[in-house]
C-alpha cells in the first residue's frame, strides 16, 4: 500500500511538474528529411543578364530615416561603366538622375566586380517609381514603391528572412513569399545572407550567385539588412582580417541617418514602424558605440508617431533549441531591461535554423546577489521570434531542449518565412509561413497588441 500510494503521490507530482513547466506548442508536423544543398553554379537562378556590362545583382534598401529615399546597389563585371540611376514616378515622364559611386574589394584570391551604390533622395511617399541602371551600355529597368508617409495609423505589409543562403530550400522560401496572398511590401532581413564562407577560402563568387538569386525581389522591394554571423568573414588564415569586409562593401545601409557610427546597428521609420536593427558581432558592451547609441536611441521612439517599434537582430536571446544556446545571453544581459522599459512590441532574430515564437516574457530581476533568474510573464515586454529557417546548406536545427519552457509558445524545425500585418496603431497581424505547405497556409500565428496603444493580453488570439 505504501509503495502504491507513494508511486500514486510520485505521479502526481510528475504531472503537476509538468504542468509547471511545460510551455507552449511544440509541433508535431515533421519534415520529409532530405539533404539540404547549394544550387549548382549553373541554375537559372543565377544567370548573368545578357548584354555587355550588364547591371547585375541589383538590391535596393531604405535611404534615410524616413522612407523619402532609396539605396540603389548593382555589380558591373566586364568595366566600371556608369554609377548613374534615372529614375522617374509613374505618374510623370520626366526622368531625373542621381549619381552613385563605384567600389571594388579584394578578398584573398577574389576580386569583386565593380560595385555601383547610388541614393535617390527627396521621393515621394506613396509612389510608384522606374528606375533604370547601366546607363552607356546595357540598361535594365526595375522598379518600386514608396512607403506611405510615417503616421501612427498606416497600415504596413513587412516579410520577413533569415539565415537564406542559396540552396533549393533557399529558392522554395523565396518564392514562398513572394507568392505570398499577404503581399510583404519590404523585407526585414535577419542577417546570413550567402553563406560563401562556407567554400573554401570563403569563395566570394558565391555572393555574386546570392546577389543575383535574390535580385527578383531585393530590386523591386527593399529589403532591411542585418548583419549576421557569416558576414564576419574574419579569416586571418588567408590575411583577411577586416570583419564584414565583403557584406560592407555590398550591402550599404543608412546607418548615419540615425546617428549611427558604423553600418551594423541603425534605425528607421517606415509607415507606423521603428525599426532598430542590432548587431550581435559588434561590441554591446557598456561604453561602445552601439551601446551609447541604443541607450540615445530608444527614448527619441514617439509611439504617437510611430507605435510600432521593432528589434532585429541575429542571434536570439530565447531559443529553446540544442543549436546556438544561450549564444544570445551576454546581449540579453545588457540590453533587455531597456526592452522592457521601452514596450518593445516584437524581436525578431535567426541564427537557429528553426522556427521559435515565445511568449511575452522577461528576465531581468537577476542581480548576482538574489539568484531571480527565471523568465516571467510581463505585458512589457516583447515578443521573440526565431526565423533563422530561410534554407540555408547547413540544413536544419532539429534538436530542441526538452521539455518546453513554460516561456516557449510555438517551435518547429521546418524552413519558411513569416509576415508581420501592421493594421493600425492597436493591432497587426502576424503568421509564418512552412515550405512545405501551399503558399497561403498559415502554420502559425498570432494578432499582436501594441504595447504602447493597446497592451492587453493576446495569448488567447495565438494558436
Ligand atoms: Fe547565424
Amino acid at each position: 500500500m505504501d509503495f502504491l500510494s507513494s508511486s500514486a503521490a510520485a505521479v502526481v507530482l510528475l504531472a503537476f511538474y509538468l504542468s509547471l513547466c511545460n510551455g507552449g506548442k511544440t509541433s508535431i508536423y515533421v519534415r520529409k528529411v532530405e539533404k539540404t544543398v547549394d544550387m549548382p553554379l549553373h541554375s537559372d537562378v543565377f544567370r548573368v543578364p545578357s548584354g555587355y556590362n550588364a547591371p547585375q545583382q541589383v538590391h535596393i534598401t531604405q535611404g534615410d530615416h524616413v522612407g523619402k529615399a532609396v539605396i540603389v546597389s548593382w555589380v558591373t563585371e566586364d568595366e566600371p561603366g556608369s554609377s548613374t540611376v534615372l529614375y522617374w514616378s509613374e505618374n510623370s515622364k520626366q526622368k531625373k538622375k542621381a549619381e552613385g559611386k563605384v567600389t571594388t574589394y579584394k578578398f584573398y584570391n577574389y576580386t569583386s566586380g565593380y560595385i555601383h551604390h547610388c541614393t535617390i533622395r527627396n521621393l515621394e511617399y506613396n509612389t510608384k517609381y522606374y528606375y533604370a541602371v547601366g546607363v552607356g551600355h546595357t540598361t535594365r529597368k526595375f522598379w518600386f514603391t514608396t512607403p506611405p508617409e510615417v503616421g501612427p495609423d498606416v497600415p504596413y505589409t513587412f516579410g520577413l528572412m533569415g539565415d537564406l543562403g542559396q540552396s533549393f530550400d533557399s529558392n522554395s522560401t523565396l518564392t514562398h513569399y513572394e507568392q505570398n496572398p499577404l503581399k510583404g511590401q519590404t523585407v526585414l532581413f535577419l542577417g546570413d545572407l550567402t553563406y560563401a564562407d562556407r567554400y573554401p577560402n570563403h569563395d566570394n563568387v558565391r555572393w555574386d550567385t546570392w546577389g543575383r538569386f535574390v535580385e527578383r525581389s531585393v530590386a523591386y522591394q527593399p529589403w532591411i539588412w542585418t548583419a549576421g554571423n557569416h558576414e564576419i568573414d574574419f579569416a586571418p588564415e588567408l590575411g583577411e582580417t577586416k570583419p564584414f569586409k565583403t557584406y560592407a562593401h555590398r550591402y550599404h545601409v543608412p546607418y548615419q541617418a540615425s546617428k549611427s557610427s558604423a553600418p551594423f546597428w541603425y534605425s528607421i521609420k517606415r509607415a507606423s514602424a521603428y525599426i532598430i536593427v542590432l548587431s550581435s558581432y559588434s561590441a554591446y558592451g557598456k561604453y561602445t558605440p552601439q551601446y551609447q547609441w541604443l541607450e540615445e536611441e530608444l527614448p527619441k521612439v514617439n509611439r504617437s508617431e510611430t507605435p510600432w517599434l521593432i528589434v532585429l537582430m541575429h542571434c536570439p536571446w530565447y531559443n529553446s533549441y540544442n543549436y546556438h544556446y544561450m549564444e544570445g545571453e551576454t546581449m540579453r544581459v545588457m540590453y533587455e531591461p531597456w526592452f522592457v522599459q521601452y514596450k518593445v512590441d516584437v524581436v525578431f532574430a535567426g541564427h537557429v535554423h528553426a522556427y521559435e515564437r515565445s511568449e511575452r516574457v522577461s528576465n531581468i530581476a537577476y542581480n548576482v546577489v538574489n539568484g531571480i533568474c527565471t523568465p516571467v510573464k510581463d505585458p512589457s515586454a516583447p515578443v521573440y521570434i526565431t526565423i533563422g529557417d530561410g534554407g540555408n546548406l547547413e540544413g536544419l536545427a532539429t534538436n530542441m531542449t526538452e521539455p518546453q519552457p513554460a516561456y516557449s509558445a510555438y517551435r518547429e524545425a521546418s524552413f519558411g518565412h513569416a509576415i508581420f500585418d501592421i493594421k493600425n496603431r492597436t493591432h497587426a497581424y502576424y503568421s509564418w509561413h512552412r515550405n512545405h505547405d501551399g503558399f497561403a497556409v498559415e502554420a502559425d500565428s498570432m494578432w499582436f497588441f501594441n504595447r504602447f496603444w493597446h497592451p492587453v493580453d493576446e495569448s488567447p488570439s495565438s494558436h
